[in-house]
């Protein structure tokens, strides 16, 4: 046994607290998972990080991930590589509970936004949150009670309103994952079986969540033409439920709906004055990533051009191709071209160009704003990029390229902003006595070098990453420490 005071040493970094407080030059000292000391610790350390000329931050925290199954059976590489020490997963009213066992997946159909799904060995979200922890993930680990695969429990995908009984017993069900520590509730109202959804059964739902002091998070019902009205209508849930609300994935999608954010976030910040507390977050990309057949439903006709296969497993030589370039190798209509997609594959995923530039940095740089990546964890395929250079993207392309926040401020929005929001105790800050979940990287050089060709490469410049005092990841090398352990609402642990 050693007898050093510290396990870990970080010695001469230029430490960022999370706070948005400017960088101060510091060492950071770690002794059994937590932050021991910041400042200069006196002693020794059975391991020392040398991080002259780097920074030293709190781990990132994806507020928007799909990863309910990855973190059961993946390394978690592609998160973890980028500086994120905590996922929360969940989002867009997906996920694997509750379910009944043998009865196949909560949501059909759910393999395609959440990838692979194990066999479930439980059936409450309690049991699935329980079932995360015993897996021992290489993150920390969030979790949303996903309306879609409540409503699934109890109703199936039947396109109507539950009765009494059906609503008492998805009541019971988000209650329980709430009771069990779930940050919230999420939805995604352009998704079955939200889509079947009344903003009344949302209400419902969302006081059960209210009791508990969660959070009420949605992928809107439209984020087109009728954007306001789905902002709108999240407010009144929070509202009326009893709840703050989080907008999934902010965003004005289409070109005729260029430049409705500033109207979008000037309706947030009303409401804020108001008394009510809402936020939202947003991957740094012009492109978003869903389900080819729910695009395909969308009022707003696509341009062939700016749709991008990203995964037909039936058909893998259109992954990666516009719906144009298919058309021409098929000699079709672009119409027909994406019908023929659709039939090779009703599950195919696509890449749609789809945001405009200004938009996107008006919602990234706006105060209230987080970082969720809205990765699509696919095994095969060309996902999205956002799934593996969100935070080192803004770390690179949108802080020292572009100027549009300081490293403080963006550091800010991926940390202690989010930690706040679901009421991550000790998480999301270096503070002395906090959680050691610390990410080293060298601002000079982070950048996100996945690209829509070729999505599966790792940032550069993210040195270090520490999960609850454990190195994780070292010098672009993930470690075989499995440190992540599920975070619960306003929990110590
Ligand atoms: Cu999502
Ligand atoms: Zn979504």
């Amino acid at each position: 046994m050693s007898d050093a005071p510290f396990d870990l040493l970080i010695r001469g970094g230029n430490v960022i607290d999370g706070t948005g407080a400017p960088a101060v030059r510091a060492d950071v000292a770690l002794r059994g998972g937590r932050i021991a000391e910041i400042g200069r610790p006196e002693g020794s350390a059975k391991h020392v990080i040398e991080a002259a000329g780097l920074m030293v931050a709190p781990g990132f925290i994806d507020v928007h991930a799909h990863d309910d199954a990855a973190v059961l059976s993946t390394p978690m590489d592609f998160k973890l590589m980028q500086g994120v020490t905590t996922d929360i997963v969940g989002n867009c009213g997906a996920g694997v509970a509750p379910v009944e066992p043998g009865s196949g997946p909560s949501i059909p159909g759910a393999d395609i936004v959440l990838g692979p799904l194990p066999e479930p060995s439980w059936r409450t979200f309690g049991e699935y949150m329980d079932a995360v922890d015993e897996a021992h993930p290489a993150i920390n680990v969030g979790c949303l009670v996903p309306h879609g695969a409540v409503r699934a429990h109890s109703l199936g995908l039947a396109p109507r309103a539950p009765d009494d009984r059906e609503l008492a017993a998805m009541r019971d069900d988000v209650a329980e994952g709430m009771a069990a520590g779930a940050l919230g509730l999420s939805t995604g109202l352009i998704y079955p079986p939200g889509i079947f959804a009344r903003t009344e059964e949302i209400i419902a739902l969302n006081r059960a969540v209210s009791e508990h002091g969660g959070v009420y998070v949605s992928h809107i019902r439209d984020e087109a033409g009728g954007l306001l009205e789905a902002v709108a209508e999240a407010v009144r849930i929070g509202r009326e439920g009893g709840t703050p609300v989080q907008i999934s994935h902010h965003k004005a999608s289409g070109r005729s709906n260029r430049g409705k954010t500033a109207e979008s976030i000037a309706y947030i910040e009303a409401q804020r004055a108001a008394g009510l507390d809402v936020t939202f977050d947003v991957y740094p990309y012009t492109a978003a990533s869903t389900v080819l057949a729910v695009m395909r439903r969308a009022p707003e006709a696509l341009d062939p051009n700016e749709v991008l296969v990203a995964s037909c497993r039936e058909k893998r030589e259109y992954e990666g191709k516009t719906i144009a370039q298919i058309a021409q190798m098929l000699d079709l209509p672009p119409d027909d071209a994406m019908d023929r997609v659709l039939a090779e594959e009703p599950g195919a995923t696509a890449i749609f160009f789809i945001m405009d530039e200004t938009d996107v940095r008006r919602v990234l740089s706006h105060p209230l704003c987080m970082i969720g990546s809205d990765g699509l964890p696919s095994p095969t395929g060309k996902p999205h990029p956002r799934l593996y250079g969100t935070f080192a993207r803004v770390l690179g392309t949108y802080v020292r390229q572009e100027r549009l926040l300081t490293l403080e401020e963006a550091v800010r929005k991926m940390t202690s902003l989010p930690a706040r929001r679901f009421r991550l105790l000790e998480r999301g800050e270096l503070r002395e006595g906090w959680c050691a979940d610390i990410v080293v990287f060298d601002p000079e050089r982070v950048e996100d070098v996945a690209t829509y060709q070729d999505p599966r490469r790792y940032p550069v410049g993210i040195e270090w990453v520490i999960v609850n005092g454990q190195v994780a990841a070292e010098r672009g090398t993930q470690t075989p420490a499995r440190a992540g352990r599920v975070v619960r609402r306003d929990r110590r642990d």
